[in-house]
């Protein structure tokens, strides 16, 4: 496999390579996110040079699994992996329930019941499939190896990376769930070519995000490569994901359990965003409401004076030269029921409001306690 961890040269895009590598440090322990393209089948390799992998359970669903799943079996079995099984979890966002958490739990139990070859799961698919595996993994036997294959773009900038895993109880999103670090991650761009466009762009939103928050060059090299990212080349590609990545294992490695430190930069765009993807119904998908999301706090940004209105500008153009919306017009979404599910988010501590805002491109802060009536008038501007 060829090697390239320059990320500036030009790559044969039909080659298997390595792209970039990325360490990620949590106290629970460091691993690796390894970025490459084509390389599904040879990444098995890599994964052996540091997991003791005989026994494992793909967790996936029909479509990614129909997609993948051979070419990463093929590799398991290349570097002699003698028990592998795939099991799918239906597609969509409603499997991230008890039910087939039991019934992942059950196909660990039922094929692996040697405590003494204990298995590694693999979660090949997006955040969903991530999601329910992480959780299967961290519970399983006190929890066992769990390796993340992330598939959409979304996936391997955010989800599969810090630990986070759950599934959605009671009608209340993620709300059983354990932190459970995965051992590696595995990304192949050469999947997201099969990602329909509109989840694609959506998954652009995330790095959007990062980067009016958190680092004001990934945001140009964006705006000066959009159409190089839809097209997902893998130079532009990698070096995108590869820096959303370096930024989330940092605010991992500081705040590696959401405990009030820096991880809630992540939040930005996401008060509003959650409140308006949960009201539409999930009509909108994720990346599209975090987009009017990110859109809403920089105007709260401007009216707070923390924020001039270029930088809202900036942020609107590149938004629509990224195919997501920015406004809700014409989605039949009521601003009550906005408000209300905003008030019921758990980023409101004791009652109050708080808000991720950009500063400048690249940096933030918080404000808390906004008034209601001022998030009120800035949100009627986008129904
Ligand atoms: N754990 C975290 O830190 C974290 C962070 C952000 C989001 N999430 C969770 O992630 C989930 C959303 O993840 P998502 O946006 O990846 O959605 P998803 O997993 O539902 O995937 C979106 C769609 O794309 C399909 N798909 C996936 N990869 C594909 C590929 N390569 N080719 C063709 N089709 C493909 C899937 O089958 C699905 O239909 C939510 O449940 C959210 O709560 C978790
Ligand atoms: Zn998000």
């Amino acid at each position: 496999m060829l090697i390239d961890t320059s990320r500036t040269a030009n790559l044969d895009k039909t080659m298997p390579y390595l792209i970039d590598k990325i360490e990620v440090s949590p106290s629970s322990g460091n691993y690796d996110i390894l970025i490459g393209s084509n390389w599904l089948q040879d990444s098995a390799s890599a994964l052996a040079s540091k997991i003791l992998m005989d026994n494992v359970l793909i967790i996936t669903n029909p479509v990614v699994g129909d997609l993948y799943a051979e070419s990463l079996i093929k590799g398991l079995r290349q570097i002699g992996c003698s028990h592998i099984i795939r099991h799918d979890i239906p597609d969509g966002e409603h499997s991230k329930n008890i039910n087939e958490y039991n019934r992942a739990q059950e196909a660990l139990a039922l094929n692996f019941p040697d405590p003494a070859s204990v298995p590694v799961v693999i979660a090949l698919g997006g955040g969903v499939v991530g999601d329910i595996s992480g959780f299967v993994a961290g519970t399983f036997r006190r929890g066992i190896t769990c390796i993340q294959v992330p598939t959409t773009l979304l996936a391997c900038v955010d989800s599969s990376v810090g630990g986070k895993t759950g599934i959605n109880f009671a009608n209340i999103k993620n709300l059983l769930g354990v932190f459970h670090q995965p051992q590696m991650v595995v990304i192949d761009l050469a999947t997201l070519h099969t990602l329909e466009k509109r989840q694609l762009c959506s998954g652009m939103a995330e790095v959007v995000k990062y980067g009016v928050v958190c680092n004001r060059q990934l945001f140009e090299f964006v705006e000066a490569h959009t159409e190089a990212l839809l097209d997902i080349d893998p130079n532009a590609m990698a070096k995108v994901v590869g820096d959303c990545c370096r930024i989330k294992a940092s605010v991992v490695r500081e705040d590696e359990r959401d405990t009030g430190g820096r991880r809630i930069v992540l939040n930005f765009g996401h008060t509003l965003g959650h409140a308006i993807e949960s009201a539409s119904d999930y009509r909108l998908l994720h990346g599209e409401a975090i987009a009017i999301g990110m859109l809403a706090a920089t105007d709260l940004a401007i009216a707070l004076n923390l924020c001039d209105k270029e930088v809202k500008l900036r942020i609107e153009k590149l938004l629509r030269k990224l195919q997501l919306p920015v406004e809700i017009n014409g989605r039949d979404l009521q601003i009550e029921s906005i408000m209300k599910t905003m008030r019921h988010d758990k980023k409101f501590s004791s009652g109050e409001n708080k808000f991720v805002l950009p500063t400048k491109l690249g940096t933030w802060q918080t404000a808390q306690g906004i008034a209601e009536s001022l998030i009120h008038k800035i949100l009627s501007a986008y129904l």
